[in-house]
Protein backbone atom coordinates (compact mmCIF):
# COMPACT_ATOMS: atom_id res chain seq x y z
CA UNK A 1 0.00 0.00 0.00
CA UNK A 2 1.66 3.44 -0.91
CA UNK A 3 2.20 6.02 1.71
CA UNK A 4 -0.73 8.37 0.03
CA UNK A 5 -3.37 5.26 0.05
CA UNK A 6 -2.60 4.68 4.07
CA UNK A 7 -2.83 8.32 5.05
CA UNK A 8 -6.27 8.41 3.11
CA UNK A 9 -7.43 5.18 4.87
CA UNK A 10 -6.50 6.29 8.28
CA UNK A 11 -8.29 10.16 7.65
CA UNK A 12 -10.56 7.70 7.13
CA UNK A 13 -10.67 6.09 9.92
CA UNK A 14 -10.48 9.02 12.39
CA UNK A 15 -13.50 10.99 10.93
CA UNK A 16 -15.53 7.41 11.26
CA UNK A 17 -14.52 7.22 14.54
CA UNK A 18 -15.37 10.42 15.42
CA UNK A 19 -18.82 10.39 13.73
CA UNK A 20 -19.72 7.05 15.85
CA UNK A 21 -18.73 8.69 18.87
CA UNK A 22 -21.20 11.59 18.03
CA UNK A 23 -24.01 9.44 16.99
CA UNK A 24 -23.49 6.86 20.50
CA UNK A 25 -22.61 9.82 22.55
CA UNK A 26 -23.41 8.27 26.51
CA UNK A 27 -24.44 4.83 25.11
CA UNK A 28 -20.76 4.36 24.76
CA UNK A 29 -17.49 5.34 26.88
CA UNK A 30 -13.91 4.59 25.59
CA UNK A 31 -11.44 4.12 28.70
CA UNK A 32 -7.58 4.39 27.62
CA UNK A 33 -4.91 3.44 29.91
CA UNK A 34 -1.61 6.32 30.03
CA UNK A 35 0.29 3.64 28.26
CA UNK A 36 -1.97 3.50 25.03
CA UNK A 37 -0.76 4.96 21.62
CA UNK A 38 -1.61 8.77 20.84
CA UNK A 39 -3.96 7.61 17.78
CA UNK A 40 -6.16 5.82 20.65
CA UNK A 41 -5.45 7.93 23.60
CA UNK A 42 -6.62 10.77 21.64
CA UNK A 43 -10.48 9.11 21.85
CA UNK A 44 -10.80 8.51 25.35
CA UNK A 45 -13.43 9.75 27.42
CA UNK A 46 -11.44 9.62 29.89
CA UNK A 47 -7.69 8.61 30.64
CA UNK A 48 -6.07 7.14 33.88
CA UNK A 49 -3.98 4.82 35.54
CA UNK A 50 -5.91 0.88 36.16
CA UNK A 51 -6.79 2.50 39.54
CA UNK A 52 -8.93 5.14 38.03
CA UNK A 53 -9.90 3.04 35.41
CA UNK A 54 -11.29 0.56 37.47
CA UNK A 55 -12.96 3.59 39.46
CA UNK A 56 -14.31 5.17 36.18
CA UNK A 57 -15.48 1.55 35.03
CA UNK A 58 -17.43 1.01 38.64
CA UNK A 59 -19.13 4.42 38.26
CA UNK A 60 -20.35 4.27 34.36
CA UNK A 61 -23.68 3.62 33.37
CA UNK A 62 -22.57 4.04 29.55
CA UNK A 63 -24.28 0.35 28.01
CA UNK A 64 -20.85 -0.23 25.77
CA UNK A 65 -17.32 0.22 27.51
CA UNK A 66 -14.70 0.27 25.02
CA UNK A 67 -11.73 -0.43 26.95
CA UNK A 68 -7.95 0.61 25.67
CA UNK A 69 -5.73 -1.07 28.01
CA UNK A 70 -4.79 -4.62 28.62
CA UNK A 71 -6.58 -7.84 29.30
CA UNK A 72 -6.80 -7.75 33.10
CA UNK A 73 -8.32 -3.98 32.71
CA UNK A 74 -11.08 -5.12 30.83
CA UNK A 75 -12.36 -7.81 33.02
CA UNK A 76 -12.18 -6.02 36.24
CA UNK A 77 -14.24 -3.29 34.34
CA UNK A 78 -16.82 -6.34 33.36
CA UNK A 79 -16.43 -7.40 37.00
CA UNK A 80 -17.37 -3.78 38.30
CA UNK A 81 -19.83 -3.03 35.60
CA UNK A 82 -23.63 -4.02 35.85
CA UNK A 83 -24.46 -7.56 33.64
CA UNK A 84 -26.41 -5.53 31.19
CA UNK A 85 -23.14 -3.32 30.58
CA UNK A 86 -20.38 -4.74 27.67
CA UNK A 87 -16.80 -4.41 27.84
CA UNK A 88 -15.23 -4.63 24.72
CA UNK A 89 -11.16 -4.87 24.41
CA UNK A 90 -10.51 -3.98 20.97
CA UNK A 91 -7.80 -6.81 20.41
CA UNK A 92 -8.45 -9.46 23.29
CA UNK A 93 -4.51 -10.48 22.34
CA UNK A 94 -3.52 -7.24 24.71
CA UNK A 95 -2.79 -9.81 27.26
CA UNK A 96 0.16 -8.71 30.00
CA UNK A 97 2.86 -10.77 30.38
CA UNK A 98 3.30 -9.92 33.87
CA UNK A 99 -0.36 -11.30 34.72
CA UNK A 100 0.66 -14.88 32.93
CA UNK A 101 2.64 -15.49 35.22
CA UNK A 102 0.58 -16.76 38.28
CA UNK A 103 -2.42 -18.92 37.41
CA UNK A 104 -4.61 -20.35 40.32
CA UNK A 105 -3.08 -23.76 40.29
CA UNK A 106 0.52 -22.54 40.80
CA UNK A 107 -1.24 -20.28 43.45
CA UNK A 108 -3.01 -23.25 45.04
CA UNK A 109 0.09 -25.22 44.93
CA UNK A 110 1.94 -21.80 46.37
CA UNK A 111 -0.95 -21.56 48.86
CA UNK A 112 -0.46 -25.07 50.63
CA UNK A 113 3.65 -24.83 50.97
CA UNK A 114 3.25 -21.63 52.63
CA UNK A 115 0.79 -22.80 55.42
CA UNK A 116 2.87 -26.21 55.76
CA UNK A 117 5.69 -23.83 55.83
CA UNK A 118 4.60 -21.31 58.48
CA UNK A 119 1.55 -22.57 60.07
CA UNK A 120 -0.90 -19.79 59.77
CA UNK A 121 -2.01 -18.35 56.38
CA UNK A 122 -0.21 -15.14 55.04
CA UNK A 123 -2.71 -12.15 53.94
CA UNK A 124 -2.78 -12.93 49.93
CA UNK A 125 -2.66 -9.34 48.23
CA UNK A 126 -2.79 -10.09 44.45
CA UNK A 127 -1.22 -6.91 42.02
CA UNK A 128 -4.76 -5.95 39.51
CA UNK A 129 -1.93 -7.22 37.14
CA UNK A 130 -3.51 -10.23 37.03
CA UNK A 131 -5.94 -12.50 35.98
CA UNK A 132 -9.84 -12.52 37.38
CA UNK A 133 -9.24 -16.44 38.55
CA UNK A 134 -6.18 -14.95 40.34
CA UNK A 135 -8.58 -12.33 42.04
CA UNK A 136 -11.30 -14.29 42.84
CA UNK A 137 -8.41 -16.90 45.41
CA UNK A 138 -7.22 -13.87 46.84
CA UNK A 139 -10.89 -12.78 47.49
CA UNK A 140 -11.75 -16.16 48.61
CA UNK A 141 -9.04 -16.26 51.07
CA UNK A 142 -9.24 -13.10 52.87
CA UNK A 143 -7.15 -10.67 50.71
CA UNK A 144 -7.57 -8.03 48.02
CA UNK A 145 -5.86 -6.23 45.11
CA UNK A 146 -3.93 -3.33 44.59
CA UNK A 147 -2.24 -1.06 42.26
CA UNK A 148 0.78 1.01 41.93
CA UNK A 149 -1.23 4.22 43.61
CA UNK A 150 -2.75 2.41 46.91
CA UNK A 151 -0.24 -0.76 47.42
CA UNK A 152 1.59 1.48 50.50
CA UNK A 153 -1.88 1.64 51.87
CA UNK A 154 -2.93 -1.60 51.57
CA UNK A 155 -0.03 -3.62 52.74
CA UNK A 156 0.37 -1.31 56.12
CA UNK A 157 -3.06 -2.78 56.45
CA UNK A 158 -2.52 -6.28 55.91
CA UNK A 159 0.64 -6.45 57.98
CA UNK A 160 -1.66 -5.12 61.11
CA UNK A 161 -4.62 -7.91 60.16
CA UNK A 162 -2.27 -10.70 59.59
CA UNK A 163 1.56 -11.42 60.46
CA UNK A 164 2.66 -11.92 56.67
CA UNK A 165 1.88 -10.91 53.29
CA UNK A 166 1.79 -12.83 50.40
CA UNK A 167 2.25 -10.55 47.21
CA UNK A 168 1.96 -11.26 43.88
CA UNK A 169 3.07 -11.54 41.14
CA UNK A 170 5.08 -8.58 40.69
CA UNK A 171 7.87 -9.34 43.09
CA UNK A 172 9.34 -5.64 42.09
CA UNK A 173 6.49 -3.55 43.39
CA UNK A 174 6.07 -5.99 46.32
CA UNK A 175 9.67 -5.33 47.61
CA UNK A 176 10.01 -1.57 46.75
CA UNK A 177 6.68 -0.79 48.47
CA UNK A 178 7.97 -2.90 51.90
CA UNK A 179 10.36 -1.49 52.11
CA UNK A 180 9.06 1.96 51.75
CA UNK A 181 6.98 0.45 54.96
CA UNK A 182 10.40 0.15 56.59
CA UNK A 183 10.47 -3.76 56.14
CA UNK A 184 13.90 -4.63 55.89
CA UNK A 185 14.85 -6.69 53.07
CA UNK A 186 16.38 -9.82 55.14
CA UNK A 187 12.32 -9.95 56.10
CA UNK A 188 11.32 -10.84 52.53
CA UNK A 189 11.37 -14.16 51.03
CA UNK A 190 10.28 -14.80 46.61
CA UNK A 191 8.27 -17.55 46.49
CA UNK A 192 9.82 -19.33 42.76
CA UNK A 193 6.66 -20.87 41.12
CA UNK A 194 8.67 -22.92 38.83
CA UNK A 195 10.71 -24.73 41.27
CA UNK A 196 7.78 -24.57 43.32
CA UNK A 197 9.66 -23.28 46.56
CA UNK A 198 10.68 -20.31 48.66
CA UNK A 199 14.14 -19.06 47.51
CA UNK A 200 17.12 -17.90 50.17
CA UNK A 201 16.98 -20.46 52.75
CA UNK A 202 15.29 -21.96 55.74
CA UNK A 203 11.83 -19.96 56.29
CA UNK A 204 12.42 -17.38 59.19
CA UNK A 205 9.45 -16.66 61.83
CA UNK A 206 10.62 -13.30 61.54
CA UNK A 207 9.38 -13.22 57.08
CA UNK A 208 7.19 -10.82 56.33
CA UNK A 209 6.54 -10.46 52.88
CA UNK A 210 6.76 -13.26 50.65
CA UNK A 211 6.74 -12.34 46.87
CA UNK A 212 5.82 -14.50 44.02
CA UNK A 213 8.81 -14.28 41.33
CA UNK A 214 6.99 -12.66 38.28
CA UNK A 215 8.26 -8.85 37.08
CA UNK A 216 7.37 -6.36 33.88
CA UNK A 217 9.44 -7.57 31.04
CA UNK A 218 9.40 -3.85 30.28
CA UNK A 219 10.01 -2.06 33.71
CA UNK A 220 12.49 -4.47 34.19
CA UNK A 221 14.63 -3.29 31.72
CA UNK A 222 15.46 0.20 33.71
CA UNK A 223 19.06 -0.62 35.17
CA UNK A 224 20.83 1.61 37.93
CA UNK A 225 23.62 1.76 35.32
CA UNK A 226 20.94 4.34 32.97
CA UNK A 227 20.22 6.69 36.18
CA UNK A 228 24.10 6.96 36.82
CA UNK A 229 24.25 7.70 32.93
CA UNK A 230 21.27 10.18 32.69
CA UNK A 231 22.74 11.97 35.82
CA UNK A 232 26.56 11.89 34.51
CA UNK A 233 24.95 13.82 31.04
CA UNK A 234 22.32 15.83 32.40
CA UNK A 235 23.69 17.42 35.73
CA UNK A 236 20.46 18.44 37.98
CA UNK A 237 18.12 16.06 36.40
CA UNK A 238 15.37 14.26 38.59
CA UNK A 239 15.00 10.62 38.05
CA UNK A 240 10.92 9.37 38.22
CA UNK A 241 10.61 5.55 37.95
CA UNK A 242 7.23 3.29 38.14
CA UNK A 243 7.44 0.96 40.99
CA UNK A 244 7.19 -1.94 38.84
CA UNK A 245 11.40 -1.41 38.44
CA UNK A 246 14.00 -3.34 40.16
CA UNK A 247 14.67 -2.44 43.63
CA UNK A 248 18.39 -1.17 42.78
CA UNK A 249 16.73 1.28 40.35
CA UNK A 250 14.08 2.53 42.95
CA UNK A 251 17.08 3.27 45.29
CA UNK A 252 18.97 5.36 42.58
CA UNK A 253 16.09 7.32 41.19
CA UNK A 254 14.79 10.35 42.94
CA UNK A 255 10.92 9.46 43.10
CA UNK A 256 8.87 6.29 41.86
CA UNK A 257 5.38 6.08 41.95
CA UNK A 258 2.22 4.83 39.52
CA UNK A 259 1.61 6.25 36.28
CA UNK A 260 -1.09 9.03 37.61
CA UNK A 261 1.78 9.93 40.24
CA UNK A 262 4.13 10.51 37.21
CA UNK A 263 1.86 12.34 35.59
CA UNK A 264 1.04 14.97 38.43
CA UNK A 265 5.00 15.40 39.27
CA UNK A 266 5.47 16.76 35.72
CA UNK A 267 2.87 19.14 36.23
CA UNK A 268 3.55 20.16 39.20
CA UNK A 269 7.74 20.69 38.83
CA UNK A 270 8.76 23.89 37.88
CA UNK A 271 9.37 24.88 34.37
CA UNK A 272 12.55 23.97 32.85
CA UNK A 273 13.17 20.91 35.81
CA UNK A 274 15.24 18.18 33.88
CA UNK A 275 13.13 14.99 33.97
CA UNK A 276 14.60 11.02 33.24
CA UNK A 277 11.10 8.80 33.37
CA UNK A 278 11.29 4.90 33.57
CA UNK A 279 8.33 3.36 32.10
CA UNK A 280 6.13 2.63 28.86
CA UNK A 281 7.99 4.63 26.18
CA UNK A 282 4.36 6.25 24.81
CA UNK A 283 3.64 8.12 28.26
CA UNK A 284 6.89 9.29 28.23
CA UNK A 285 6.98 10.84 24.66
CA UNK A 286 3.20 12.06 25.02
CA UNK A 287 4.38 13.66 28.45
CA UNK A 288 7.24 15.27 26.55
CA UNK A 289 5.30 16.41 23.77
CA UNK A 290 2.88 18.12 26.45
CA UNK A 291 5.25 19.59 28.48
CA UNK A 292 7.88 21.59 26.15
CA UNK A 293 8.35 23.72 29.28
CA UNK A 294 10.35 20.44 30.91
CA UNK A 295 13.14 18.24 29.35
CA UNK A 296 11.43 14.99 29.61
CA UNK A 297 13.88 11.84 28.56
CA UNK A 298 13.57 8.31 28.62
CA UNK A 299 15.33 6.75 31.26
CA UNK A 300 16.44 3.87 28.92
CA UNK A 301 15.32 5.13 24.86
CA UNK A 302 16.30 1.43 24.01
CA UNK A 303 14.20 0.11 26.10
CA UNK A 304 10.98 -2.13 24.33
CA UNK A 305 7.35 -0.22 24.47
CA UNK A 306 4.64 -2.79 26.09
CA UNK A 307 4.24 -4.92 23.07
CA UNK A 308 0.56 -5.81 24.85
CA UNK A 309 -0.72 -1.89 25.49
CA UNK A 310 0.81 -1.22 21.78
CA UNK A 311 -1.49 -4.19 20.13
CA UNK A 312 -4.46 -1.59 20.30
CA UNK A 313 -4.25 0.59 17.39
CA UNK A 314 -6.08 2.58 15.59
CA UNK A 315 -7.82 -0.14 12.70
CA UNK A 316 -8.52 -2.26 16.29
CA UNK A 317 -10.35 0.79 17.89
CA UNK A 318 -11.77 1.56 14.59
CA UNK A 319 -13.19 -1.41 14.08
CA UNK A 320 -14.24 -2.28 17.95
CA UNK A 321 -15.88 1.30 16.93
CA UNK A 322 -17.33 0.66 14.19
CA UNK A 323 -19.38 -3.13 15.90
CA UNK A 324 -20.71 -1.04 18.42
CA UNK A 325 -22.41 1.56 16.15
CA UNK A 326 -23.69 -1.61 14.11
CA UNK A 327 -24.98 -3.71 16.85
CA UNK A 328 -21.84 -6.23 16.32
CA UNK A 329 -21.04 -7.90 19.48
CA UNK A 330 -17.39 -8.36 19.21
CA UNK A 331 -14.28 -8.83 21.54
CA UNK A 332 -16.57 -8.46 24.69
CA UNK A 333 -14.51 -9.68 27.80
CA UNK A 334 -17.08 -11.55 30.59
CA UNK A 335 -15.97 -12.94 33.20
CA UNK A 336 -17.90 -15.92 34.06
CA UNK A 337 -20.32 -15.16 37.34
CA UNK A 338 -18.69 -18.23 40.13
CA UNK A 339 -15.12 -16.09 38.92
CA UNK A 340 -16.61 -13.20 38.95
CA UNK A 341 -18.15 -13.15 42.37
CA UNK A 342 -15.02 -13.78 44.39
CA UNK A 343 -12.89 -11.06 42.08
CA UNK A 344 -15.07 -8.36 43.09
CA UNK A 345 -14.69 -9.15 46.82
CA UNK A 346 -11.05 -9.17 46.30
CA UNK A 347 -11.34 -5.39 44.08
CA UNK A 348 -14.08 -4.03 46.39
CA UNK A 349 -11.98 -4.81 49.41
CA UNK A 350 -9.37 -2.21 47.96
CA UNK A 351 -11.29 0.35 46.22
CA UNK A 352 -12.90 0.59 49.81
CA UNK A 353 -9.68 1.07 51.16
CA UNK A 354 -8.61 3.53 48.85
P1 LIG B 1 -0.56 1.90 36.66
O1 LIG B 1 -1.48 1.34 37.68
O2 LIG B 1 0.48 2.80 37.22
O3 LIG B 1 -1.35 2.54 35.58
O4 LIG B 1 0.27 0.72 36.02
C1 LIG B 1 -0.29 -0.31 35.30
C2 LIG B 1 0.72 -1.04 34.56
O5 LIG B 1 0.46 -2.03 33.91
C3 LIG B 1 2.11 -0.60 34.65
O6 LIG B 1 2.92 -1.41 33.89
FE1 LIG C 1 1.93 -5.65 31.87
FE2 LIG C 1 4.33 -4.51 32.00
FE3 LIG C 1 2.73 -4.00 29.94
FE4 LIG C 1 2.17 -3.02 32.38
S1 LIG C 1 3.90 -2.51 31.08
S2 LIG C 1 0.73 -4.00 30.97
S3 LIG C 1 2.88 -4.74 33.67
S4 LIG C 1 3.64 -6.01 30.49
Amino acid sequence: MSTRTHEILREVMLQEIKTAKEKLGKEMVILGHHYQRDEVIQFADFRGDSLRLARLAAETDARFILFCGVHFMAETADILTAPEQTVILPDPKAGCSMADMVNRDELEEAWELLIDTYGDPPFPITYVNSSAEVKAFVGQHGGMTVTSSNAERIMAYALRERKRIFFLPDQHLGRNTAYRLGIPLEAMKVYNPREMRIEGGEAREDTKVILWKGHCSVHQRFDPVHVRKMREEHPGIRVIVHPECKFETVQEADESGSTEYIIKAIERAPAGTKWAIGTEHNLVYRLAKEHPEQEIYSLNPIVCACYTMNRIDLPHLHESVMNVLNGERKNVIRVPEEIASWAKVAIERMLRLG
